[in-house]
């Protein structure tokens, strides 16, 4: 089978620099919150243009701290996407504010400014704008619909580290933003880990407080925190692969710009459309068609992997169902679920494989 995804070709060109980072790891002699964590907070922070990176242990955690930082919780509503991973939602959740769900923008698939306004209510105390699949959000708009409310902003940027809006890095828009490291992520570690984002010292002291329980000094706590600190080992290995991210994102885009070329006249399918202002860095390779699970299947048959990103949107999902939202309320994430279809695309897949899967896709409808 041709997969989907896999690191294996940039892990065996980076094994050197992992077992180095391993050992200096394993010498250290000292495992959590200690010098790797502290390294890789001052990288990613200089890296992505923000004052201050916290490591936390995943990407969901990421966005849960920063919306108790800007003090998020019961009563409030977070506008969020329709069409996002579920972890967006539960984020908000987890603080016991309401998730209010707006529709995409129909190309672009992200968060649709002009949508927001007739969402919001009195009790709407930020927007989560998700630069999903990789690509940025509309953040002028967004921002400037926020600063005329008096919301604030968390940005989900698990899937699009090193895109920009108008030349400005998504993750650096918001007040508190926040950052997934899974390892299919475009910025990926070799287990859990994620990180959050700021310019303001208060959030950022919240942030390290929380994450260690709460706790500022050992054994006296301040909050009630939570244990959710970035992995020692997992942040040494970060350290290296963050050096790669600019080189890997070139390679995503390279292999874009090969699927979108070669399927440009197939004209059953819609293809990703990158907005003006905002740069892609192909997290995902998303196409629609209303043909989408015969075109799985086809693929699958021919031994090509392909995933569905994502199959049922939140609002739909039995974890939300207490809520009571219908089928049909959001069409777009709907359309989305029934009719989206991710090609492989990760740095080191080679030529032979990506052919393969256009002339598997041109197959299906008849073309040469
Ligand atoms: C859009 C989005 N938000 C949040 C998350 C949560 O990240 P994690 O899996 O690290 O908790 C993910 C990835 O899983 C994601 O794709």
């Amino acid at each position: 089978m041709l997969p989907f995804f896999s690191s294996k070709t940039v892990h065996d060109t980076l094994n050197a620099e992992i077992q180095v980072a391993w050992q200096r790891f394993y010498a250290s002699n000292y495992y959590v919150l200690g010098t790797e964590v502290k390294a890789f907070e001052a990288d990613y922070a200089s890296w992505i243009g923000a004052k201050h990176c916290i490591g936390v242990a995943n990407g969901l955690d990421a966005l849960h701290i920063s919306l108790r930082a800007l003090g998020i919780g019961p009563g409030d509503e977070v506008i969020v996407p329709s069409n996002t991973y579920i972890a967006s939602w539960l984020g908000v959740s987890q603080t016991g504010a309401k998730p209010v769900p707006v529709e995409p923008d129909s190309r672009s698939w992200n968060l649709d400014p002009r949508r927001i306004e007739a969402a919001i209510t009195p009790q709407t105390k930020a927007i989560m704008p998700v630069h999903l699949y990789g690509q940025a959000c509309e953040m002028g708009s967004i921002m400037e619909l926020a600063q005329k409310h008096g919301f604030k902003v968390v940005e989900d940027n698990a899937q699009a580290h090193g895109a920009t809006w108008n030349g400005q890095k998504t993750g650096t828009f918001g007040q508190i933003n926040a950052h997934s490291f899974y390892p299919t992520k475009n910025l990926g570690a070799l287990g859990d880990a994620g990180a959050v984002t700021c310019n303001e010292e208060d959030f950022a002291d919240f942030a390290h407080t929380f994450r260690n329980y709460g706790s500022k000094v050992r054994y006296y706590n301040e909050m009630q925190g939570t244990n959710s600190r970035l992995d020692e080992l997992q942040a040494a290995i970060l350290r290296v692969k963050l050096r790669y991210l600019h080189q890997w994102n070139e390679e995503r885009s390279m292999l874009a710009q090969r699927y979108l070329d070669a399927l440009a006249d197939l004209d059953a399918i819609q293809l990703p459309h990158c907005q003006e202002g905002a740069t892609h860095v192909w997290h995902l390779f998303v196409i629609t068609t209303p043909k989408r699970d015969a075109l799985q299947a086809f693929l699958a048959q021919k031994g090509i992997q392909t995933l569905i990103h994502y199959p049922l949107p939140p609002h739909l999902q039995k974890a939300y169902q207490d809520v009571g939202y219908q089928k049909g309320q959001f069409p777009l994430a709907e359309k989305m679920a029934t009719e989206c279809l991710s090609l492989p695309l990760f740095p080191g897949m080679d030529a032979a494989h990506q052919a393969q899967v256009i002339e598997g896709i041109k197959a299906f409808f008849g073309q040469k």
